[in-house]
């Protein structure tokens, strides 16, 4: 008798067990991957915790009055808190967007015209990033060098980091390799696919398939990076003080990149302040009713792939619960390090 009850109990299990395989969808494309690291910067705390301090240093900038985290702001989800950036020129013509999974990216800013992390910062001679940029930061890179190794305690962090003094090319380095820790794997939808089921709400649920299917978000918005690292015109209103941007058309020339910009990652972006290259929506309600209508109809250079979805009110109130669920709470709490 105890034979046949344990016989019974153990083919139930086997069952239950197959019923669930064949149930369980398959998540792992949505998985974040191991970040890329160049070669010639490999990950060390020493230039992780010198990143985070570059990173939040107004010294960096000309007057002392600018740091990075100053326009890209953890609470805000790592974006600009003004629908466009303030620099030293007065306003931009750009909105901050996100440096949170931006060490995915193969191309950085809005029009994908820096190669890598450190190319970004305008540190490394003969580019341009904020760091130089006369309208941004407003620095002459040699000038925050001197600066730098003038503190004891940074050229002390820069000896531990890269045996040597402050340079352009460590102070990029520093600060790419800070940046490259910035990833959403704490979001409740990483959780989610990394096999926790109860970290996903049951609308964000719905929103995540509205996501796939209806929604067609993920004709652009890809796994697993919600990127396809492309730039596409999705008939964003031009606003700000730019009459015309013309995107991704002023490095490519090509006729089909006239007011495309780079697909963003949608981690951490339920906390933004604003959307777009432009700052042009505020809510993410603006942004899906945004895609919802079709975009702008009369923009001549919209992308085919934006349509209208036809989403009821229901579903575009699901598909803000799965926006939310990209959202790692983790990296809205960064502080400010101690400075020396
Ligand atoms: C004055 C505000 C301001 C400051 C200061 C600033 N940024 Fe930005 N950042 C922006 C704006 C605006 C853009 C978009 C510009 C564009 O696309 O042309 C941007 C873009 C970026 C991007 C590209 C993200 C992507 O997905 O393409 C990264 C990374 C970044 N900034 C990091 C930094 C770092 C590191 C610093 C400090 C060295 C810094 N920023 C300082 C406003 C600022
Ligand atoms: C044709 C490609 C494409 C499709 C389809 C698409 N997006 Fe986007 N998305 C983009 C691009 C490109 C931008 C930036 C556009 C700009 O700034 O002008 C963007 C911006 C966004 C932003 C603002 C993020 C930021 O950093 O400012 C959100 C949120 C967003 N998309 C969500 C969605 C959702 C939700 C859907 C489905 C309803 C969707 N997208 C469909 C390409 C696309």
């Amino acid at each position: 008798m105890k034979h046949i009850v344990f016989l019974c109990s153990l083919m139930l299990a086997a069952n239950t067990s197959l019923l669930s395989t064949a149930n369980a969808e398959d998540l792992s494309d949505w998985k974040l991957p191991p970040v890329p690291i160049p070669a010639d910067n490999p990950q060390s705390k020493a230039k992780i915790k010198l990143g985070h301090m570059l990173a939040f240093d107004t010294r960096l900038s000309k007057n002392n009055s600018m740091s990075c985290a100053g326009c890209h702001l953890p609470f805000a989800g790592g974006g600009g808190h003004t629908a466009r950036a303030f620099g030293h020129g007065g306003e931009l013509g750009r909105w901050a967007p996100s440096w949170d999974n931006a060490a995915y990216s193969t191309s950085m800013f809005w029009d994908g015209r820096a190669a890598s992390l450190e190319e970004q910062t305008g540190a490394l001679p003969g580019h341009m990033g904020p760091i130089s940029a006369p309208g941004e930061m407003g620095g002459d890179p040699e000038v925050v060098v001197k600066k730098l190794n003038a503190i004891p305690a940074y050229k002390n962090a820069f000896h531990k980091a890269f045996g040597e003094d402050a340079t352009r090319q460590n102070i990029a380095k520093a600060i790419a390799s800070y940046e490259r820790t910035l990833i959403a794997r704490h979001s409740p939808f990483q959780r989610y696919v990394n096999g926790d089921k109860k970290a996903l709400s049951a609308a964000a649920k719905r929103g995540f398939k509205l996501f796939q299917d209806k929604a067609q978000c993920t004709e652009c918005h890809t796994a697993p990076l919600l990127t396809d690292n492309e730039f596409h015109n999705i008939g964003v209103p031009q606003v700000g003080p730019l009459k015309e941007d013309s995107g991704r058309y002023a490095v490519t020339h090509d006729a089909d990149d006239m007011g495309a910009f780079k697909t963003p990652s949608l981690y951490n972006s339920a906390s933004f302040a604003f959307f777009m290259h432009d700052g042009a929506l505020s809510t993410m309600k603006q942004v899906i009713d945004h895609y919802n209508k079709g975009g702008d109809p009369k923009n001549a250079h919209q992308s085919d792939l934006i349509v209208p979805l036809h989403l009821t009110r229901k579903e575009e109130s699901d598909l803000i619960a799965f926006m939310k669920s990209l959202t790692d709470p983790s990296l809205n709490h960064i502080h400010r390090p101690h400075l020396p």
